[in-house]
């Protein structure tokens, strides 16, 4: 797995909150992604958990007293935050956070905080929901808004205390990707995305149906390297079983005539149009609402096929529509049928690749073709070759 975070120096903050239990797990997360932690905990937060388990997953004393003799000069305040290249508090609590927007420095996390000069600034809120509702809290929100720093979550959900509303911190998987997010080159900020991906299914009978081997981890690997980019992105998905990814407006269909409503309904609204699902070329003119039921003379269904409209396509020939690239997944004649494709849908840039060595597969190998010629892209893990292909979207969509 590559390691999006190495080299990464991250004080983790701990304040008092029982979400300090998934900071354990935090602190393992981005050490994955190769990222240095240094842990900072408050009074409240060793309440909570022990500064000697954040000690054994981080691998460094871990630090709560201002004064603290184990540092040669006694001023972790200082020296922390300048050997840093973030800083996060996870869990942030309401206490903490009016300290922060009033520069309260009574403990050596609020004294580094204060201190901590260009040193960006994060933190992950987590209280019970009507602490957060709370309009002194909304206004040390904005507070801290105001002065740059940045807030990830709250989520909406079910509370320690069982009360159900926003407040809890952003899970663990979801804080990990927002920091990936926060170092990625920002190379299509501001750029509205809009992505198919996924099979679609098309319907026999309301239980069976007619789809494709496409598992969508390709289309779903864009999405999340497009975000990590800057973009704003929406993905239209047929079926998968992935989970969603982070931070994506998600719609959800099944037919290719539904991805195709969904697509034209929002497309306007987009500057790129990047098309990657595998989209059924045909539906069943004559499914049924009732099951077809099996027949004692052993006959079958004669199924009647229908073309489905073609979404990219029609995308294509939208004005003032998005930039629309496309896909090709083929299992011969690659370079020849990629470019037909190309010219008859009137792309200026189509993905290809060789559909038995990527479908339900974890890598992928990406060839371009446009005006400009053919390029091999190098093969990679699906993530690793998706934000290669990002970055070479910007720099063509940039130069078009
Ligand atoms: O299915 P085909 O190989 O023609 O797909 C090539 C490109 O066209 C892909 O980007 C695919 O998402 C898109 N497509 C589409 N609507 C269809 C069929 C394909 O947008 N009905």
């Amino acid at each position: 797995m590559s390691q999006l975070l190495s080299e990464k120096r991250i004080v983790l903050g701990l304040t008092g909150g029982i979400a300090c239990y998934k900071s354990a797990e935090l602190c393992r997360r981005l050490q994955d992604q190769g990222a240095s932690i240094q842990v900072v905990m408050t009074d409240a937060a060793c309440a909570f958990i022990t500064p000697t388990t954040m000690q054994a997953l981080s691998g460094k004393h871990v630090y709560s007293e201002t004064l603290d003799p184990t540092m040669a000069n006694s001023m972790a305040h200082i020296n922390l935050s300048r050997e840093a290249d973030a800083i996060l508090i996870a869990p942030c609590s309401a206490d903490f956070i009016a300290k922060l927007a009033h520069g309260l420095a009574d403990d050596l996390l609020s004294t580094l905080c204060l201190a901590r000069g260009a040193c960006p600034l994060i933190i992950a809120p987590a209280m019970n929901r009507e602490m957060w509702a709370n309009p002194a809290t909304q206004r040390n929100i904005q507070r801290l808004i105001d002065d740059g720093i940045s807030v990830w979550g709250p989520a909406a959900g079910e509370q320690a205390c069982g009360e159900i509303g926003s407040g809890r911190m952003l899970e663990v998987p979801d804080l990990v990707e927002e920091m990936i997010s926060f170092f990625s080159p920002k190379l299509l900020q501001g750029i509205k995305i809009l992505m198919t991906a996924g099979p679609t299914e098309e319907a026999i009978d309301p239980v069976r149906v007619i789809t494709n081997r496409s598992s969508g981890k390709t289309g779903y690997a864009i999405a999340t390297a497009a975000r990590r980019a800057g973009a704003k992105v929406t993905l239209i998905s047929g079926p998968t079983a992935l989970p969603r990814p982070y931070g994506v407006d998600f719609i959800s269909v099944r037919s290719a005539r539904e991805m195709y409503e969904a697509v034209m309904t929002v497309a306007a609204a987009h500057d790129i149009f990047i098309s990657v699902a595998a989209v059924a070329d045909w539906y069943i003119k004559n499914s049924t609402t009732s099951k077809i039921k099996k027949t004692a003379d052993g006959g079958f269904p004669a199924l009647e096929f229908a073309p489905n409209p073609d979404i990219i396509a029609s995308v294509a020939t939208m004005e003032n529509g998005p930039w629309p690239i496309g896909f090709a997944a083929e299992t011969d004649n690659l370079y020849e049928y990629a470019e037909a494709k190309r010219q008859r849908k009137k792309l200026p840039l189509v993905v290809g690749n060789l559909a038995q060595d990527v479908m339900d597969r974890d890598s992928t190998r990406f060839v371009l073709f446009a005006d400009s010629g053919v390029s091999e892209m190098q093969p990679a893990s699906k993530p690793a070759a998706a934000a290669a292909l990002v970055a070479e979207i910007a720099r063509r969509y940039r130069s078009r």
